[in-house]
């Protein structure tokens, strides 16, 4: 991490040349990144990290206005930059709402209501609005005395991004309202993209070489938050309106004249929307729009039904983040019948064979689906994790009629197969016994736990086997082990067909082997002197790295990113470590009991790990690796003085002075254990503002709860 500690270096402390370097260097990564994410839409880092780039950038020129740069990035990006994806915090909260599936869960929410209201049948018809469920993303829309004030994402219903500039783009949505409008109004509705624009948007972007989305909602969601809201007005967005936040006047009396107030000043209001008396009437237009789903031109995830009348809606309320007036009443996962054309195995890191159903192309939920997984062989046979018969114990085989479903976000499963169009000749599928990528035995081990042979099926190839090795070389460089840029999936695979990189030392000495002219890299396809130097540069940038995330690159069995810190943090250096673990190899010896004393660390990690460090050939990288890289050794505090050594802490509400994660690291670093949850065995609350139910049960239990200064100056006395 002293890559980072430098890129954050106090700006105060700089002297005008080390600025002036800085700024250069801060104006090109921010236009690689810039380029990366508009023109590529293939973005490198989260935008946070892209975020804390340009505010370090702001802050540098802040202090050093004599060094603002022809190309600074605070003048490049045309419309203001730095308001871009600023904070909004909503007047009236954004909420979600509660969901039904079945009809009866709509008579249900028909009778709540009644009951809340103690409305009943003598007192008539309760009118209920239904419309459709828009599957793009919520906006909310601020004017005062009719002019476009900003427009804010939904975020965490709390606070949500200022995306004004792009929303200004959006032809639904109007500058200036007509009509007789109150001084404030927010208007909310849905973002959403139709399907004729989405498939254009896809054939252009693929056109151009970039990627394209999976489906119209994250087209809709990209194309809102872009950086650029050149690119927003590039992509066609679409509104509906259908709610609202802060109004300094109600003008109507129900949902749907309220919508209908919007219509007049400008928006676009979904015509399916309709006022109904009771649920049977709610549930026929539910089923007309399901009918109808396919021809809307747009994708919806259900119908969303809302108490009509105001003054009810006013005095339902809300449980928790939803209202009590409305529901949404969701669509069933969609389901669609295409074809299984092949089972293909991949091999994984720890040589674990997955089986993948190649399938004819087929639209379900406006996505092509062409692949979905098939876990294990057990599953292709038709029998589910707990040995108990999935899809009525029908097995897959190459040529069936396969249904296949997507709920939402998750990857399509294959929910059944149609037995009747089964071909008379198929023959059920034999899952290989041979790596089909190096041809060692693959075999299912004994699960030590449930004494069950383990569904998974593993090469036995270790570093022979060409698929491990390089699944392995592509978790060693992936963004939370050793994160080299430059060095993606489809790098690692070239260099190590043509043999430049077998083992993850060999990155190492790349630049060396380069000067030598034995790799050439730049005259490789696709690389040129920049982008060659660019990859040394990621690479030298990481000769050290932190002892957990080394740990966790790796990619030993079962010994994910917590572990790898869990085991940094109880030995300290490399070297301690390493000489633990082969010591550990004797379970009979103090080091194996050692190791599992580690709160957190189990026998199954145990032996995974003196496994690892047992073979002959892992120890051999390793040595070449801590050649080439230098695992920083964990900041030693003496947890023995620290007044939070052994406590459990609670951190909730917003932390002002460092990231949940940070926060986290702290605690651990002086000997708590941070947990996500208040309970009795709490020993400590620390409470940003915005604190809600943690801090009252905290309260409640009487556990004694401090604020984020406080917390430092416990723990560091400042
Ligand atoms: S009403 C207080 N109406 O669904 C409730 N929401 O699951 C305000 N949505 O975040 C929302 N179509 O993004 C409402 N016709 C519709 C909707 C709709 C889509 C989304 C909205 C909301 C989410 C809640």
């Amino acid at each position: 991490m002293s890559e980072n500690l430098d890129q954050n270096a106090d700006i105060d402390t700089l002297t005008l040349e080390q600025a002036r370097g800085e700024l250069e260097r801060l104006a090109s990564e921010i236009a690689e990144h810039d380029r990366r994410y508009h023109q590529e839409d293939a973005p490198t880092i989260s935008d946070a990290d892209y975020d804390a780039l340009r505010l370090r950038n702001a802050a540098l020129e802040a202090r050093f206005p004599e060094l603002v740069r022809e190309d600074s990035p605070s003048a490049r990006v045309g419309a203001a930059p730095s308001e871009a994806f600023s904070k909004i915090t909503h007047k009236v909260a954004m909420l979600s709402l509660d969901n039904a599936f079945k009809d009866d869960d709509v008579r249900d929410f028909v009778g709540r209501v009644r009951r809340f209201l103690k409305y009943d049948p003598l007192m008539g018809a309760l009118a209920v609005t239904a419309e459709p469920k828009i599957d793009g993303l919520s906006l909310s829309l601020r004017y005062e005395r009719g002019k476009l004030i900003y427009a804010a994402t939904r975020g965490d219903g709390t606070t949500g991004e200022n995306v004004t500039a792009n929303a200004r783009t959006i032809s639904d949505i109007p500058q200036v309202l007509t009509g007789a409008v109150p001084e404030v109004v927010e208007v909310r509705g849905e973002v959403y993209m139709a399907h004729a624009d989405f498939q254009a948007l896809n054939t252009r972007m693929a056109a151009n070489g970039g990627k394209v989305f999976a489906n119209p909602r994250n087209a809709a969601a990209g194309s809102l938050r872009q950086l650029n809201s050149d690119i927003t007005a590039s992509r066609p967005l679409k509104f509906f309106a259908y709610a609202w936040g802060d109004m300094s006047e109600i003008p109507a009396k129900t949902q749907l004249d309220m919508v209908r107030i919007f219509e007049s000043w400008g928006f676009v209001i979904n015509p399916l929307m309709k006022r109904c008396e009771s649920v049977e009437e709610l549930l026929e237009v539910y089923h007309r729009i399901e009918e109808e789903r396919a021809t809307l031109g747009y994708d919806i995830d259900g119908v969303v039904y809302k108490v009509d009348r105001l003054d009810l809606q006013q005095r339902l309320g809300f449980v928790s983040r939803s209202p009590r007036w409305a529901i949404a009443h969701k669509f069933p996962a969609e389901k669609a019948f295409t074809i299984l054309n092949d089972i293909e195995i991949q091999v994984g890191r720890t040589g674990a064979l997955t089986p993948v159903a190649k399938l004819e192309p087929v639209t379900v939920g406006g996505v092509v689906v062409s692949n979905a997984t098939l876990h294990n062989e057990d599953y292709i046979k038709g029998i589910g994790q707990d040995g108990e018969p999935i899809r009525g114990g029908k097995d897959l085989r190459v040529g069936d009629t396969v249904q296949i479903q997507r709920a939402g976000d998750v990857i399509p499963q294959i929910v059944d197969v149609d037995l009747a169009k089964r071909s008379e000749g198929a023959e059920a599928f034999v899952f290989p016994t041979l790596c089909p990528a190096c041809g060692s035995h693959a075999v299912r081990e004994e699960n030590a736990k449930s004494g069950r042979m383990d569904a998974i099926r593993r090469c036995t190839g270790g570093l022979i086997c060409p698929a491990q090795a390089t699944e392995k070389l592509k978790h060693f460089v992936s963004r939370n082990a050793f994160d080299i840029e430059g060095l993606g999936d489809k790098q690692v695979d070239a260099f190590y067909q043509d043999g430049l990189v077998m083992a993850p030392a060999d990155i190492f000495t790349l630049e060396d082997r380069d000067k030598q002219a034995l790799t050439k890299l730049r005259n490789r396809e696709g690389w040129g002197a920049v982008s060659a130097r660019n990859l040394f540069e990621a690479i030298n940038a990481r000769r050290n790295i932190d002892l957990n995330r080394f740990i966790f690159a790796l990619g030993i069995r079962h010994v994910g990113e917590g572990n790898a810190k869990l085991l940094a943090r109880a030995y300290g250096s490399w070297g301690v470590f390493s000489d633990a673990m082969i010591a550990a190899h004797d379970k009979g010896g103090d080091a194996w009991t050692d190791l599992n004393n580690i709160d957190g660390i189990g026998t199954i990690v145990a032996d995974a790990l003196t496994e690892f460090f047992a073979e002959e050939h892992n120890r051999a990288q390793l040595d070449a690796l801590v050649k080439e890289v230098s695992p920083r050794d964990v900041e030693k505090i003496d947890a023995s003085g620290s007044p939070v050594a052994g406590k459990t802490v609670v951190f909730t509400g917003s932390l002002e002075r460092m990231t949940r994660d940070e926060a986290k690291a702290m605690a651990e670093r002086y000997g708590a254990k941070v947990s996500g949850s208040v309970s009795k065995k709490t020993d400590l609350v620390v409470a940003g503002p915005k604190a809600g139910s943690k801090l009252k049960k905290a309260e409640e239990l009487g556990i004694e709860v401090i604020s984020e200064d406080a917390w430092f100056e416990r723990v560091e006395g400042s």
